[in-house]
């Protein structure tokens, strides 16, 4: 199974805990995992990919508009029809907007034909409705980290299995 992880990182906070979830995905056997930073995606791969999770900071409780103007010019490139896909955020205040941002990521999902997946509350703690939030500044943002892998794990683990 191949997956992806698209994210917009400014200070560097979204693109280690993209990182943190490839390290969950990985660590499921027969997965293949790449980051990409929204500037630098390698389209024939996400093309080829099971699997898909952007991930965007909160700016005025949005996600940026860099990531928009990327979902909304460049998503039709990523041949999300049918595949699975995830979102994610890091923000500053708990609540800053980061769930909200999780569902802009994902509604953008919708309209290009992907099924959208994050666990919900089925595997147990961490329970995670939507997708993952990492709180920096007012927090310390590897308190997340656990949670982040083990979502990681839950959307690869389903990947496989509507993919295997
Ligand atoms: C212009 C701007 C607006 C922001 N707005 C919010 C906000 O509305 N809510 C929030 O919780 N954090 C907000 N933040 C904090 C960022 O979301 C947070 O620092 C994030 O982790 C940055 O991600 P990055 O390090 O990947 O760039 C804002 C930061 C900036 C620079």
């Amino acid at each position: 199974m191949k997956a992806a992880i698209i994210y917009h990182s400014v200070t560097g906070n979204t693109q280690r805990m993209g990182e943190v979830i490839a390290q969950g995905m990985a660590s499921v056997d027969g997965t293949e995992v790449r980051t990409f930073p929204i500037n630098a995606v390698d389209f024939d791969y996400v093309k080829d990919c099971q699997c898909v999770i952007f991930g965007s900071p909160i700016y005025a409780a949005h996600i940026t508009g860099d990531m928009t103007v990327f979902l909304q010019q460049s998503g039709k490139k990523l041949s999300l029809a049918g595949k699975l896909c995830g979102a994610y955020t890091t923000a500053q205040y708990i609540h800053g907007g980061g769930t909200q941002g999780i569902q802009d990521m994902l509604t953008h999902c919708l309209v290009y034909g992907a099924m959208v997946y994050s666990g919900g509350s089925a595997d147990g703690s961490p329970v995670i409705h939507l997708g993952p939030v990492g709180i920096d500044r007012s927090m310390d943002i590897s308190t997340f980290d656990e949670t982040f892998r083990i979502y990681g794990q839950r959307m690869a683990n389903q990947a496989r299995l509507l993919f295997h």
